[in-house]
């Protein structure tokens, strides 16, 4: 949460700060802010304001601003109200300071020090400079590395010094920074989206060291004061992968280029029509010697799991288990050396995750993760990493992340069951062919468009909504659910259907909107007489069903028809349909859909 941006080089910082905050605004859009260091006075100043980042670009566009160095910040508000004074940067004294993340001692630490008087906000982030202030006597390198030392929790912060021209430095704990430097300056940020302007390459800055930052040099030691090298890494996203290429929201480009990011994703794994691994350096030991997997995910990224779940239990007929990231630590989960902990996450920083899987391996599980951004703290943090090659996700909601994570999860179970020998070559084989038509059927629904348009039109005044389906058509209504509440605001619950009768039913009346989708061939009879005991009660049902399952039962309800796959395939389509009528009723209730209310993209804080 939060984004951070710092540049110094040879080019006017005012804009590249904030067309990169735009860049980064997904990670916390509650107020915006940049400090700047004047050419003419050398003077550090910063101008930030509650709001989103235009608001800032309007306040900057009517100041003078001469500069080549400077920081910014986008907010998610954890310690004080979304007001001027608490957004970011902040300055005490010699220091200004951009923080993400929380400093847990932050009370104590004003009393031990004495820092009451210095402090203008409500911030934990303000009490970071008063202290790198007090320690600071010239030195800037030695007060960070005091300052760090006393510091408890988790930060990203990066510092400009009064009197150090041309200079920011950066430490952190947890909350991630990235770096590089070009023939232009040297550049930092929370995310690697705000460097891809700037070069491919990167590297993350490990936890506990300093980095100096100058226009044409950058330093990287040890709180010992050692040289460190960086570690670069090189992204593979088009320097323009993260904007918007003609479409009105990222949210909807996003979804349309799910077709190509399943092929990206699983291309490179398919040899000779086989699932292989070999080149994520992935061992089959791992799946041939695990006797159970757990998998740790939040949001979306659980959701995934909830199919591998059901893939897993299907397929290699296996015990697994699927938590919530952030109740894992506190459930007594039962994990051991023969346990494979799957870790999913698409930005590979969301700190539950990076928590549940520090929690298993310290137990003596093994670590897989399943990520979407390269050299992430998840992503380092584990034993081995499958990424997904969706390339950047920016707006809010997750959608071709989530589809990716399935394709690789597909291909696991594909790879586990050929191993286990459940699976012949052929079986193998004609596992994956189907794999390969994902992106073809998703081209479909895409393609049908217009029509789910039409159909959000039908739950767009709704207050209440319900989702209805069973097995995996339950699992993925809980990730259409959650997509049409985060973007439209409409209170919409997922149920197994042949739950309603066990209470919720009560909750439907005259008109009340059922999403029901349909695509099991084994459960569909249950599944139609459950939609008809919620009619009868006088719903309004809006039905997603697999074509070659629909009969004249289901034309009574006119169904929105989905492509043909086998039965296990439907998620990956189905979920596309879904993602479109979230989207639609968001757009066409007129709001931010990439950007709604409260939320951020990327979830650093507990
Ligand atoms: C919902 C959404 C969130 C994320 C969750 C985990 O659309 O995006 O629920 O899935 O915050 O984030 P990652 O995948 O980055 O760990």
């Amino acid at each position: 949460m939060c984004g951070i941006i710092g540049f110094t080089g040879k080019r006017d910082v005012k804009e590249i700060l904030l067309h990169a905050l735009e860049t980064l605004e997904y990670r916390g859009y509650d107020s915006a802010g940049i400090a700047v260091k004047q050419q003419k006075s050398g003077k550090t100043e910063i101008f930030k304001c509650a709001g989103r980042v235009r608001e800032l670009r309007a306040l900057c566009d009517r100041s003078e601003i001469s500069s080549e160095c400077g920081i910014g910040h986008t907010r998610w508000a954890t310690h004080g109200g979304v007001v001027n004074r608490n957004a970011h940067p902040h300055q005490v004294g010699k220091v200004t300071v951009v923080h993400n993340g929380i400093i847990e001692n932050y009370k104590e630490l004003i009393a031990y020090y004495k820092l009451e008087s210095g402090l203008d906000s409500e911030t934990d982030s303000e009490v970071a400079a008063a202290l790198l202030n007090h320690f600071y006597e010239g030195d800037p390198v030695a007060a960070i590395r005091k300052a760090v030392t006393t510091l408890r929790g988790t930060f990203a912060l990066v510092i400009l010094f009064d009197d150090q021209p041309d200079t920011i430095y950066s430490v952190r704990n947890v909350s991630p920074i990235v770096a590089t430097i070009s023939e232009e300056g040297a550049i930092l940020a929370s995310d690697v989206t705000a460097l891809c302007q700037f070069t491919n390459r990167y590297f993350v800055v490990p936890e506990y060291h300093i980095l100096t930052m100058k226009p044409d040099s950058i330093r990287l030691e040890n709180l010992k004061g050692e040289c460190v090298e960086p570690e670069y890494l090189t992204v593979d996203w088009e320097l323009n992968s993260s904007e918007k290429n003609g479409y009105p929201f990222y949210m909807e480009k996003e979804i349309m280029e799910q077709p190509d990011a399943i092929l990206k994703t699983i291309d490179k794994r398919i040899v000779d029509g086989m699932p292989d691994f070999a080149s994520d350096g992935v061992p089959d030991d791992l799946f041939t010697g695990c006797e159970r997997i757990c998998i740790v995910a939040c949001g979306t990224a659980m959701h995934a799991g909830l199919i591998l779940q059901s893939l897993v239990k299907r397929v290699l007929n296996m015990h697994i288990d699927v938590e919530l990231a952030s109740e894992f630590m506190y459930s007594d989960p039962v994990i051991d050396e023969k346990t494979l902990v799957i870790a999913v996450s698409q930005s590979g920083e969301t700190i539950d995750t990076l928590e549940a899987l520090k929690y298993a391996r310290r137990h003596g599980a093994k670590g897989l993760a399943i990520i979407n951004v390269k050299g992430s703290s998840i992503a380092r943090e584990s034993d081995y990493v499958l990424y997904t090659e969706a390339g950047p996700e920016i707006a809010v909601a997750s959608t071709k992340a989530y589809t990716t994570q399935l394709a690789v999860m597909y291909l696991i179970v594909a790879r586990m069951a050929y191993l286990k020998g459940i699976y012949s070559r052929e079986q193998t084989g004609a596992f994956i062919a189907e794999l390969r038509r994902v992106p073809e059927a998703m081209r479909e629904v895409l393609a049908k468009r217009d029509e789910i348009h039409r159909i959000a039109g039908r739950v767009i005044e709704a207050k209440d909504l319900f989702m209805i389906g069973r097995g995996l058509d339950y699992s993925i209504l809980m990730e259409g659910s959650l997509k049409l509440k985060e973007v439209s605001y409409i209170h919409s619950e997922a149920y197994a259907s042949g739950e309603l009768k066990h209470g919720p039913i009560a909750l439907i009346t005259q008109d009340t909107p059922v999403v029901a989708v349909v695509t099991q061939k084994k459960i569909r009879q249950k599944e139609i007489s459950n939609i008809r005991e919620v009619r009868s009660r006088g719903a309004s049902v809006i039905l997603f069903e697999k074509a070659e399952l629909a009969d004249e039962v289901s034309a009574e309800f006119a169904p929105c028809m989905l492509p043909d796959m086998q039965d296990e395939f439907m998620v990956m389509p189905a979920s596309v349909a879904l993602q479109l009528l979230a989207y639609y009723v968001s757009c066409d209730k007129g709001f931010d859909v990439d950007k709604p209310r409260n939320l951020a993209k990327v979830v650093t804080v507990e």
